[in-house]
């Protein structure tokens, strides 16, 4: 039995979250440029979408460009910008396809007017299909964006329309970005770092962590559904004792 097929259908994760990490090392292990791994990387973009959209997973997280990731080399940054615009163009009609529908979370201003043009016409041609949401994590960062929430709370509480009192964890959660979408259940890294990287801080509270040594552009269906394979075997406690959640 394939591996797609030994998975339990109805406990998938509503939410998987991915820092697709490695492109550079992949690359460079190749004697080529750190460049040449990005654009190597849009594979596995395109498999992990297709994968998510076909198992009916609802939301696919990518952290595609870190706050942080502005501090690279100039080149480095620019190619990555030309390569979202080309990478959007050319997979729209995937999206299409797949019934994918697209979002970003991140400081939007920072970007480029010719990545935020593609985007937001991406965004406004596949707002209507049902299926996956894929959201594209872009000049994101979680403290940024957990920064941006207190100030909007800061702000209601001065002029009086939100009380101090009804600030509760179920509900800061409705000024965070992805206001609306599950938390993600599972958060993959590939490329074997051992971190978070400012991503999703608070939206990864009880997220179950998988980490692999794959490079990003490496990275395929397979890899994907071992990742939620590995997963389903996961007791989740919340706290609770083991024997608790088994009863
Ligand atoms: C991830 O790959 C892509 C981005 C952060 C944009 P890296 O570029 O971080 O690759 P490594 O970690 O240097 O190998
Ligand atoms: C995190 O990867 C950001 C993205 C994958 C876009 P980095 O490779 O930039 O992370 P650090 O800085 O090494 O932790
Ligand atoms: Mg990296």
């Amino acid at each position: 039995m394939s591996l797609k097929d030994q998975l339990i259908k109805d406990r998938l994760p509503k939410h998987v979250a991915v820092i697709m990490d490695g492109n550079g090392r992949w690359a460079k292990k190749r004697g080529n440029s750190r460049v040449f791994g990005h654009k190597n990387g849009v594979k596995a973009v395109r498999e992990v979408t297709e994968a998510a959209a076909e198992l009916g997973i609802g939301y696919l997280t990518l952290y595609a460009f870190s706050t942080e990731n502005w501090s690279r080399p100039k080149a480095e940054v620019e190619a990555l910008m030309a390569l979202l615009v080309s990478t959007i163009s050319s997979e729209t009609k995937t999206l299409m396809k797949n019934n994918v529908r697209l979002n970003t979370i991140g400081c939007r201003d920072a970007l480029p007017k010719a990545v935020l043009a593609k985007l937001e016409s991406c965004i406004e041609e596949t707002s209507s299909n049902s299926g996956l949401t894929l959201t594209l994590a872009l000049s994101y960062s979680s403290q940024w964006e957990i920064i941006e929430a207190v100030k909007t709370i800061s702000t209601k509480v001065k002029d009086g329309s939100l009380l101090v009192e009804d600030i509760t964890s179920e509900n800061f959660g409705a000024y965070l970005s992805t206001s609306g979408m599950p938390d993600p259940e599972l958060m993959i890294r590939t490329s074997g770092e051992h971190r978070i990287s400012n991503f999703l801080l608070w939206q990864l509270a009880y997220a179950e962590f998988y980490f692999t040594e794959i490079l990003w552009p490496d990275f395929r269906k397979e890899d994907f559904y071992q990742a939620l394979m590995d997963y389903q075997g996961r007791e989740r406690r919340f706290g609770k004792t083991g024997d608790q959640v088994k009863a």
